[in-house]
């Protein structure tokens, strides 16, 4: 499919649209994470050093060779991004060059080819324009998007793959978390270390997180506050979320040091608060420190930050066996206000200082 001028392959995406919708089979008031595909997809294939073949087919199977390295040895990385769409119709990206960034630099530490923004930025336009009527815009709803990537070679051994795919799909969707969360510090487990891949969007990342997070469902807890592999002291994130706190009046979230997503809803969280002059610290957060200041009276709040999870409040922290019940969500002030300012924004329904949103 690929249309070469001399030595040029464009890499603006062939459409090849899907013969019948499914988009009246969807019931868009009861969305749930994640399990409701768009029509059309993006695909490239990564060959002989270059990206080429894009185009936008119908959502369905792709044909693999049992041997592809990302199955075995999982050199395979993602991203997460939303659209919206607000009352009057009107379509909206979100800091959309924050993800490709990021993307490309979970490619260069996994040992894949890096993404051009002609495929990722461009083509996911393309895509938006022809799933345009999958974008939902009732109340909570978003279309999430999900690119990622992974090694194709079809042969058995520890070395980078010479070839790859990248494939856009997404997904209207509600609410990632629709209850306030109960998490546990996880005491036995650890999600990075120092030098190691916790800030890359790697599908190991999370596959390693699933037998801790399935044992802490298992005694009833939503998820898991990572500490830091090292000392196992400082608070990290929480896998699908960066994590905030108010202590005393000021809003706190653990620095970035290598072991942490760049998550770019924690990012925005930051900027928005300062813009509006609260009080900020991005600093290490020791679990003791939790414990002293919600026994103290002073842990007002914590919630989770992400692009699936949104603002998701925090409804109580569990640390070395106690319980701590934090104030009732309901009367949480930084976090729905949190969500509604970015909210606002996001639909273009409020100021946009940044130039985060991008109207497609
Ligand atoms: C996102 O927030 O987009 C993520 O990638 C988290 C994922 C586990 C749903």
């Amino acid at each position: 499919m690929e249309y070469l001028c001399g030595n040029f392959i464009a890499l603006k995406p062939t459409i090849h649209p899907i013969d019948k919708s499914r988009l009246s089979t969807v019931d868009f008031n009861n969305l749930p994470f994640g399990k409701v595909f768009s029509d059309h997809m993006l695909v490239a294939d990564y060959e002989d050093g270059q990206w080429k073949t894009v185009r936008i087919v119908p959502y369905g199977p792709i044909e693999l060779m049992p041997a592809i390295s990302a199955l075995h040895y999982g050199q395979a990385i993602f991203e997460g991004m939303k659209a919206y769409k607000n009352a009057e119709g009107e379509i909206f990206l979100f800091r959309s060059q924050e993800n490709f960034k990021r993307y490309n630099l979970s490619s260069d530490r996994m040992c894949m080819p890096a993404i051009p923004k002609e495929i990722f930025i461009d083509g996911l336009k393309e895509l938006l324009k022809v799933d345009s009527d999958w974008i939902p815009n009732l109340e909570n709803t978003s279309l999430y998007i999900r690119p990622f990537g992974f090694a194709t070679d079809d042969y058995v051994g520890i070395r980078p793959s010479d070839s790859y795919k990248f494939i856009i799909f997404t997904c209207p969707v509600g609410p990632y978390y629709n209850q306030p969360l109960h998490v546990k510090m996880s005491e036995d487990f650890t999600r990075a270390f120092p030098n190691g891949t916790g800030e890359a969007k790697c599908a190991g990342n999370y596959a390693a997180a699933m037998l801790p997070q399935k044992l802490a469902k298992e005694q009833g807890f939503d998820q898991l506050i990572w500490l830091d592999g090292k000392t196992m002291s400082k608070i990290e994130e929480s896998g699908t979320m960066n994590l905030f706190f108010v202590i005393d009046g000021t809003l706190v979230t653990p620095q970035t040091t290598g072991t942490i997503l760049h998550g770019v809803t924690r990012d925005s969280v930051i900027q928005l608060a300062k813009h509006h002059g609260w009080k900020v610290e991005v600093r290490d957060i020791y679990a003791q420190e939790i414990v002293d200041a919600h026994f103290a009276g002073l842990l007002e709040e914590a919630f989770g930050a992400g692009t699936a999870a949104t603002i998701a409040p925090i409804q109580s922290i569990s640390y070395q066996g106690k319980r701590m019940e934090l104030p009732p969500v309901e009367e949480a002030k930084v976090a729905p206000l949190l969500y509604n300012m970015l909210n606002d924004l996001k639909l273009g329904h409020a100021p946009d200082p940044f130039g985060w949103l991008e109207k497609i």
